[in-house]
């Protein structure tokens, strides 16, 4: 009994912190919550660096895009387009531009959006970049208000050798940048030991690039977990604009699965500007899935931006149904709050 008001009491203490806002004026190197997270977890590898070279043939603006331009000029893409085969790779000397309600997307675990382009990067109000991963090079970027780049749920697999998704059939939360939440109560294991999914990929912190991980299911025939954050990297020569929305969320695991672990988010650029949304937050579920990874490398940076990394809510109509004292645990059960949010300005 003592164990069990134990566990409620340490699930209870990640609620009271649900999210982080950030003073804009704050900048050097933060990093949140890593302290109490090394917990003698195991720290797999580094994933490999990102996208190395030989990627698909580019596609063209107007033949494989629908678009008016061309990538050697400016491409602008007035089409929603759905890919459904294959990694996406757009490059060009150029700029791009995606019109105002375009959604492109490539909505299959793990499918990759690269745009490599040496002129500017416009995403317009109202458009929509959807995939696994979201690559974006370009001179200037500009994610204007009402725009979102949404990886949402569609991660590929995690590194090898990393335990983000829980065994068993408990309904856990993933784990990537903090530990997935846990239902489960265990008078047979220390507190500190239930927990859903593990942390992963520390030696990454700077430059993050690793998926999140689908949560734990509550049944032996079907996995109901919630599927692991995907990734966005946008390397910017120049200015970013981020007005719009930058969301690595996990996936939600209903009220039989746990959610999944948030994704990657990493900007680099001169300078920043734009009061958007950058969010790496656990799905929900039966138990939440922990927060993914964020961070931020610019020069200058002005603006306020929301910065979401924490773990998530845990949905428990179905717990409270079987045992009272566990829909108590369960409705505080969010995974890990904060993984690692690294903002960097050299200023
Ligand atoms: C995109 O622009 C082209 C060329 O102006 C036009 O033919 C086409 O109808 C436009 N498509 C949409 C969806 O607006
Ligand atoms: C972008 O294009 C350049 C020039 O072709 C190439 O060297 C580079 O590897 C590409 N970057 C990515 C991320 O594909
Ligand atoms: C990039 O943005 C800067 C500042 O907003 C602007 O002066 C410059 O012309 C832009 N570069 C390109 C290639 O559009
Ligand atoms: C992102 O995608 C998820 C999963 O499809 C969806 O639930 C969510 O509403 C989307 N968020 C935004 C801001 O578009």
């Amino acid at each position: 009994m003592a164990q069990t008001l134990f566990i409620c009491t340490i699930l209870t203490f990640f609620t009271l912190n649900p999210s982080l806002s950030l003073d804009p004026g704050d900048f050097s190197l933060i990093e949140f919550g890593a302290d109490s997270l090394f917990h003698g977890d195991y720290t797999p590898p580094s994933p490999p660096p990102p996208l190395s070279p030989p990627h698909p043939p580019s596609l063209s603006c107007e033949a494989d895009l629908n678009g008016i331009g061309t990538l050697e000029t400016i491409c602008k893409l007035n089409s929603s387009l759905v890919f459904q085969d294959d990694d996406v790779y757009i490059e060009g000397a150029g700029s791009v531009h995606v019109l105002p309600g375009v959604t492109l997307s490539c909505p299959i675990l793990g499918c990759s959006l690269t745009f490599n382009v040496s002129g500017d990067f416009v995403l317009s109000q109202n458009a929509a970049l959807i995939a696994g991963t979201v690559y974006i090079t370009a001179f200037n970027a500009s994610l204007v208000y009402g725009s979102v780049v949404n990886v949402t749920g569609l991660a590929g697999d995690p590194p090898a050798q990393t335990s983000g998704t829980p065994e068993g059939v408990q309904g856990s939360g993933g784990g990537h940048g903090g530990r997935g939440a846990s239902c489960v109560v265990d008078n047979m294991k220390l507190p500190d030991d239930v927990w859903g999914g593990d942390a992963y990929s520390w030696s990454s912190l700077e430059e993050p690039w690793s998926y999140g991980s689908q949560g734990g299911t509550t049944s032996k025939e079907e996995n109901f977990g919630g599927k692991g954050g995907g990734r966005i990297r946008l390397v910017v020569v120049n200015e970013i604009e981020v007005g719009g929305s930058l969301i690595a969320d996990g996936g939600d695991g209903g009220i039989n699965g746990g959610g999944g672990s948030g994704g990657s988010i990493f900007v680099k650029a001169h300078r920043m500007t734009g009061s958007g949304i950058i969010s790496a937050a656990g799905g929900n579920g039966f138990a939440g899935g922990g927060g993914g990874r964020v961070s931020i490398n610019v020069f200058s940076k002005h603006d306020e931006t929301d910065f979401f990394v924490h773990g998530a809510l845990a949905l428990s109509e179905r717990a409270s149904a079987l045992v009272p004292l566990l829909f108590q645990c369960c409705l505080r059960a969010t995974g890990e709050l904060l993984s690692a949010l690294i903002l960097h300005t050299d200023v």
